[in-house]
């Protein structure tokens, strides 16, 4: 069994796993994923010479929560919702994770609470109430339209109206999600707060929801309109400029890191969008990285707006030379091909029924790059996009149609009309029984084996883990990378991204440690390589 990982900065050389607690397994038998069920389901990811071998978990929210976002909607930050157990039940899985050198992350919603957050009761219940100013209130405009334009990330107005006192409130999403008020010291304070509440309880970070639109203009300015805009297409009417990125986020980061720097050892990952250089900001400045440790870069999922990132060379390219030229002074990307929120990989990917030799090449790619790499549960065993009944759909949020349930459906633990997963009827229906880990356990050939594999790999060789990334230019189709580090065995990974072979050339001869097509591996290359269709894979040398 692998060691844990040592010293302050374990995150930098750490695998993480999201797991989306719903979904990973049911204890009770109440149709409902729960940390009891995640406890007797460690051993899968950490601890044993079999287990996947992650380094850390990200749970998506666990909080006390009226779950109209499913958990996305705080109502109490230190608490358990009663769904997944209790304070004793988390306090149990944190230290069977720590026993299997697991660490263990929350997800931190700080830009907004539930609207049965007992502060927004008090802030709705009177204009002259103390908390009025924690939460964003405004009165109608002279002409008694809305204060601003802003639209809620999951479509209409990002503004409602309190008939009992009169003003409008702001949500960024839904509106029972109003937006807590950055500006007013009490309010970070509070926040702050329930950061260190749970780090001296010995969670070890946290990854942070909507990190990049807790501080908006000051006020409150409309924003433009988009450009790219036109009636009927997909590109959303105004930009973001007063609410996304807005410049005064990063001093409220910089606060964030400080809580984080009381404890060290914790660490926090943000999610944040835009281009290459705006979440390189998130970092903070290279000279001090005092911003967070790591911010997302989902480019890989979609790199503008709603438009899903292409499987091709060209894109890949693009994506990974922005974060190597953006990333400052020692920092880390980090990488995720798919989440809570997204279509998952596979289904982006399967126009031509090949999404499956696209994930094993995706796996080799994540796990691969300089970076931080996040799993997302189910994609080490090629989950899909399950289609979801009309009547069975969850997500309230329909800011892409169907919704995000169909990339929520539970963990497909074997073959069996339950999946493992709960002796009840599931909050979302199972994907196709054939896709489960039972069948890909012991089978050299699956993409479990596959994901194994190559987390061994990263773990033994360290150019892998910890070296530089230089791009080899590569003839269409195909993205090539070298891994080098200082006194040890350098390694080339090429991924060929058409559905025909295609030659390349590498620097020196080498012996062939992982490949998407398992019977390559141990083969010994030349110069000259020829790569099956979609395959990906990786050439040790010396
Ligand atoms: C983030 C979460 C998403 C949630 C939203 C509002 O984007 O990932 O699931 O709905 O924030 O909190």
């Amino acid at each position: 069994m692998p060691p844990a990982l040592d010293g302050n900065d374990w995150w930098r050389r750490a695998v993480f796993y999201q797991l989306y607690p719903r979904s990973f397994q049911d204890s009770n038998n109440d149709g409902i994923g729960d940390l009891q069920g995640i406890i007797s389901r460690l051993d899968y990811l950490a601890g044993h010479d079999d287990s996947l071998g992650v380094d850390a978990i990200w749970l998506s929210p666990t909080f006390p929560s009226p779950m109209k976002d499913f958990g996305y909607d705080v109502s109490d930050y230190r608490g358990v919702h009663p769904d997944f157990g209790d304070m004793a039940a988390m306090d149990r899985l944190v230290a069977e994770c720590h026993r299997r050198g697991l660490r263990v992350l929350l997800d931190w919603v700080p830009n907004h609470t539930s609207d049965q957050h007992a502060w927004f009761l008090e802030s709705r219940s009177s204009r002259s109430n103390p908390r009025r100013d924690w939460y964003i209130w405004r009165d109608a405009r002279p002409d008694g339209t809305l204060p601003n334009n802003w639209r809620s990330v999951f479509g209409g107005p990002a503004w409602t109206f309190d008939e009992a006192s009169g003003q409008y409130y702001l949500h960024s999403f839904l509106k029972e999600q109003p937006d807590l008020n950055w500006r007013n010291p009490e309010v970070v304070e509070a926040m702050h707060e329930t950061l260190r509440f749970w780090l001296r309880k010995g969670i070890d970070g946290f990854r942070i929801d909507v990190m990049g639109m807790i501080l908006k203009h000051p006020d409150l300015a409309d924003n433009p309109l988009n450009p790219r805009w036109t009636p009927g297409s997909s590109e959303q009417k105004y930009l973001w400029t007063s609410n996304r990125n807005y410049p005064d986020v990063y001093e409220a980061v910089r606060g964030i890191r400080a809580v984080l720097d009381e404890f060290p050892g914790s660490m926090a990952v943000g999610e944040v969008f835009g281009t290459a250089e705006e979440i390189a900001r998130y970092y903070g400045p290279p000279g001090t990285l005092d911003g967070l440790h790591l911010a997302f870069n989902f480019q890989f999922i979609h790199e503008t707006g709603h438009v899903f990132t292409p499987w091709t060379a060209e894109a890949i390219q693009r994506i990974v030379a922005n974060a190597e030229d953006a990333t400052p002074g020692s920092a880390l990307p980090c990488w995720a091909f798919g989440n809570h929120d997204r279509s998952r990989f596979i289904s982006r990917n399967d126009h031509d029924g090949r999404g499956l030799e696209r994930a094993r090449a995706a796996a080799i790619l994540l796990l691969t790059l300089r970076g931080v790499p996040f799993i997302y549960y189910g994609e080490e065993i090629g989950m899909a996009d399950v289609d979801i009944p009309e009547a069975r759909l969850q997500d309230p949020a329909r800011f892409h149609t169907p919704g995000r349930d169909p990339e929520r459906t539970p963990m497909q633990w074997d073959g069996s009309p339950t999946r493992g997963f709960s002796a009840a009827e599931p909050w979302l229906p199972y994907g196709p029984a054939a896709v489960n880990v039972a069948a890909q356990l012991h089978a050299p050939d699956s993409l479990l084996a596959l994901y194994r594999r190559a987390l061994r790999l990263r773990r033994q060789a360290r150019a892998l883990r910890q070296g530089s990334l230089r791009i080899i230019p590569s003839p269409g189709d195909v993205f090539a990378f070298e891994r080098r580090m200082e006194g040890e065995p350098s390694a080339t990974v090429l991924v060929n991204t058409a559905v025909h072979e295609r030659n390349a050339a590498l620097d020196s001869p080498g012996l062939v440690l992982l490949s998407s097509r398992t019977a390559r591996e141990g083969e010994r290359v030349g110069r000259d390589i020829t790569l099956g269709p979609l395959e990906a894979l990786v050439v040790g040398h010396g």
